[in-house]
């Protein structure tokens, strides 16, 4: 692949920011650019140094006056769940036995999931994420689906079968030893080939006996780079169930900790109902409590205590949680977000917010040597966004003085349609594939 200058308003994090003044958070150029080597970032800077650098030959992607940033980063969504988004009326236990169960059956057919992960797939790309963590169904078929659609656009995307043997339609069940067996040979076809990564994937405690959640521990144990999902303390009835269920644990998240299950690759769903006690057990063990927004709003779940978590040192990230989260965007995401926080007195800065999308997510995964933010070496996943690409966000922008105040119009008004390219390992995937399709397309009716 020959070298591409990205150009436009190169924007990435180096730290959490401190407040929204925090300039030392970030490196912001003006007139920026990205080299993009093998699909790899080779060099950031100005446009004029590295235009400089590059010499005269080097193809140009002017992006300008759009901004350019890491590729997004969803840490919790559930694949199958693409078309029950928008499902009506229900909380989360009486959502998942009515809607969401019966839609996770259509899974076990090949051809719908490869349908499915190709929609999924190439919306999350039209919405700037690059990368994803995403529970599959019960299904292997679903997980083969997942990861041939992801490779097939070169995507970094970490994800797992659902293992669950309680508590569900017979369909969707597997056994201790079949969740165990079917997970054991994805790991080994699909863990750490290309970019993909395996999650293990207990659904959540309601729907595993403890003999599937001893070979959840085994799994973990067998497989200590892979990453480990699931769902804790999201609504008050379903703690209630899963406490019963487990009558000797203290308290939910002494469920998973009693079968080694909280580590630092793990990604723990909601965490609303929380404990002091439990969130130092995260803290602790460096589990991470996953913040979703739309999702907790939509099913009625509560609010997610960002400022507890800080202040008892445990890690957090941001997801959308579709399909109980109600868009793929990362930015309607963090509109939610800010106000959820807000009703608790909380407060989200524009800078917080991106931090959280780009370099934040890629922290609570470890992967920030990779993806998350641009730098030397890092994967050329990037996203490039359109502060007025509808007339009410161009009308705004007018009177828009600041880059952080840009960053909020972006987030409280911004979703798709802000996202003018994505770039994976440095190829385009929203409009530049849409144009070789057309191409292709324009040539092959030349040819008839
Ligand atoms: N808890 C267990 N499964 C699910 C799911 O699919 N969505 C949400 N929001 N919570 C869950
Ligand atoms: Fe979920």
């Amino acid at each position: 692949m020959s070298d591409v200058l990205i150009r436009g308003r190169v924007l990435t994090f180096v730290r959490e920011p401190a407040g929204i003044d925090d300039a030392g958070a970030y490196r912001y150029h003006e007139d920026g650019a990205v080299l993009v080597r093998n699909g790899k970032v080779a060099d950031v800077g100005t446009y004029a140094d590295l235009a400089k650098r590059a010499g005269s030959g080097i193809s140009i992607a002017d992006h300008r006056p759009n901004l350019v940033l890491p590729g997004l980063i969803d840490t919790h969504l559930h694949f199958p769940q693409t078309q029950a988004i928008a499902s009506y009326g229900a909380q989360l236990l009486e959502w998942l036995n009515t809607y969401i169960f019966v839609e996770e059956q259509k899974f076990q057919e090949s051809q719908h999931a490869a349908f499915i992960a190709g929609r999924f797939m190439d919306e999350l790309l039209s919405n700037g994420t690059t990368t994803a963590v995403a529970y599959c169904s019960v299904h292997p078929e679903s997980v083969e689906a997942f990861f041939t659609a992801a490779e097939e656009r070169n995507m970094l995307m970490i994800g797992g079968k659902v293992m669950m043997d309680r508590n569900a339609p017979e369909a969707l069940r597997d056994t201790p030893q079949k969740g165990y067996d079917e997970t054991k040979h994805l790991i080994g076809k699909w863990h750490g080939r290309g970019r993909a990564h395996y999650a293990i994937s207990p659904r959540f405690a309601i729907t595993s006996t403890p003999e599937q959640m001893e070979m959840s521990r085994a799994l973990v144990a067998e497989h200590p780079d892979c990453y480990v999902q699931t769902h804790l303390s999201e609504n008050r009835d379903e703690i209630a169930f899963a406490t019963s269920l487990y009558p000797g644990a203290q308290d939910y998240t002494d469920i998973y900790t009693s079968y080694d299950l909280l580590g630092r690759k793990t990604l723990l769903g909601h965490c609303i109902y929380m404990s002091d006690r439990e969130i130092s057990v995260l803290a602790e063990t460096g589990a991470v409590g996953v913040f979703c927004p739309t999702s907790n709003l939509f099913l009625g779940s509560g609010l997610f205590d960002r400022d507890r978590f800080d202040r008892l040192g445990a890690r957090h990230s941001v997801a959308t949680d579709v399909g109980a989260g109600t868009s793929f965007s990362m930015l309607e995401t963090m509109d939610e977000a800010y106000k959820v926080l807000h009703l608790q007195g909380q407060r989200l800065s524009p800078l917080n917010s991106f931090y959280m999308m780009t370099l934040g997510n890629a922290r609570a995964l470890d992967l920030e040597h990779r993806i998350g933010s641009l730098h030397a070496g890092a994967d050329a996943d990037i996203v490039i966004l359109d502060s007025r690409a509808k007339p009410a966000m161009e009308l705004r922008m007018q009177v828009a003085s600041s880059l952080a105040e840009e960053l909020f119009v972006l987030q409280t008004m911004g979703d798709d349609r802000c996202v003018a390219e994505v770039y994976v390992a440095g190829r385009p995937m929203k409009r530049g594939r849409r144009e070789q399709a057309k191409t292709l397309i324009e040539r092959a009716a030349a040819l008839v």
